[in-house]
């Protein structure tokens, strides 16, 4: 505990659970993953330009010129794991033990996996330390017509110890009223509580928070985590980081980071998008 109090954030390009069982004496306060799911494909981002191509150009623009979209890019990473639930469980097994006495730890998944994932954390934890569901309500995308359209991701909060954690009432973002004219003007102006179903656009396609990183997730979401369940000082773990919003959400609220990836890809991103955090950078060759 009194190494983190002392150092930088830090970016590490490593395999998880290799790093995971380095670690000899730690203290996160609050422990944030978002795996990748068990969907048996290969996720692929491809990054595109509209360029001016007089011959070949199949877009037409302004004047007569044409245009042609040119691949400048791919992010991909495995999403493949013969065994999800053996994979995760070494992983949090560890990382549980590496929680202050107090933390948290915030396992988001979808509801494909949700229900193996709760039992494989009341194991690791004990049914106890369960105190929410989070379930992330977006809505974007297509709409299946053939079954309610699965616009959901699920996020299980356990506390190391159910009776001592930290819990910022005060910090927590008010939501609207759904129906204001039947509460008094002033709580309809201070607005509620939002309850464990948290109303959240996807991160835009074409706004400034989007890094082009495959399943990017809301930073809006992270800040509500780290704001309530951790305190300014603390430092936080993500060791699935992808492109870093976990340390986003972080530096804005004065929290230190430790962002594991083994995917280069992801390394770039989050060193891009964190720079002003000046966080280490760690496991890339030459450095
Ligand atoms: C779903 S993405 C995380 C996205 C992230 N929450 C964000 O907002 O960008 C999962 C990440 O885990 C990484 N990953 C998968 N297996 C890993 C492992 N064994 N060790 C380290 N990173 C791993 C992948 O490279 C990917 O970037």
């Amino acid at each position: 505990m009194e190494r983190l109090q002392h150092m930088r954030s830090q970016i590490v390009l490593a395999e998880n659970l290799a790093w995971l069982r380095d670690q000899v004496a730690a203290g996160f306060r609050l422990i944030y993953i978002d795996p990748p799911f068990n969907t048996g494909q290969r996720r692929e981002l491809r990054s595109i330009r509209t360029v001016r191509d007089d011959e070949q150009g199949d877009r037409h623009g302004f004047g007569g010129r044409r245009y042609a979209t040119v691949e400048v890019g791919r992010r991909s990473y495995d999403d493949r794991h013969d065994d999800y639930l053996e994979f995760l469980e070494e992983r949090i097994a560890i990382a549980r033990d590496l929680l202050t006495p107090d933390g948290s730890f915030f396992l988001h998944v979808d509801p494909r996996e949700v229900h193996y994932c709760k039992v494989l954390m009341d194991t690791i934890f004990g049914r106890a330390s369960f105190l929410n569901e989070i379930i992330w309500s977006y809505d974007f995308g297509g709409r299946s017509k053939r079954r309610w359209p699965a616009k959901h991701d699920n996020i299980l909060w356990y506390a190391r110890d159910p009776e001592n954690y930290c819990f910022n009432y005060d910090a927590i973002d008010r939501v609207p009223y759904m129906a204001p004219s039947l509460v008094t003007p002033e709580k309809a102006a201070r607005g509620k509580v939002p309850t464990d179903v948290w109303w959240q656009t996807i991160v835009p396609t074409n706004g400034r928070e989007r890094t082009g990183y495959p399943t990017q997730k809301p930073v809006a979401i992270l800040e509500r985590i780290i704001k309530v369940h951790s305190d300014p000082g603390d430092t936080v773990l993500d060791f699935f980081a992808g492109s870093g919003t976990t340390g986003d959400a972080a530096a804005r609220h004065g929290r230190r980071f430790v962002l594991i990836d083994d995917n280069p890809e992801a390394i770039g991103v989050m060193e891009n998008r964190l720079r002003d955090a000046e966080p280490e950078v760690l496991g890339v060759e030459g450095r």
